[in-house]
């Protein structure tokens, strides 16, 4: 549920535990590569600037570290045979935690 009184920025702001922003966006590990986020999302940097990815696009975030354009992606991973572990492990299932108090 969106509320018009709002701009998207001061709804993110207002946001707390108890409400949830009709937001869909998501982030992908491309493996031996970048962060691909795509929209709808809002990213801020730590000085507070903000940057928001459209409703289905893209943009490439760098996780090697070595990009000469960062934060975003500009290719170099390839150069420098970036490899991307470890990967996500499965998550516990939280029954299984229940089970040992
Ligand atoms: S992930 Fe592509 S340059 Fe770092």
């Amino acid at each position: 549920m969106s509320d018009e009184r709002f701009t998207r920025e001061e709804r993110i702001r207002l946001a707390n535990d108890n409400e949830r922003l009709s937001m869909s966006g998501s982030i992908r590990l491309q493996p031996n590569g970048p962060y691909i986020v795509t929209g709808p999302i809002t990213i801020e940097d730590a000085d507070g600037h903000v940057i928001t990815v459209a409703e289905g696009k893209q943009i490439k975030l760098c996780r090697c570290g070595h990009s000469g354009t960062k934060p975003y992606c500009d290719g170099t991973h390839r150069r420098v045979d970036f490899v991307s572990r470890p990967l996500f492990e499965p998550e516990p299932i939280a029954a299984a935690s229940d089970d040992e108090s």
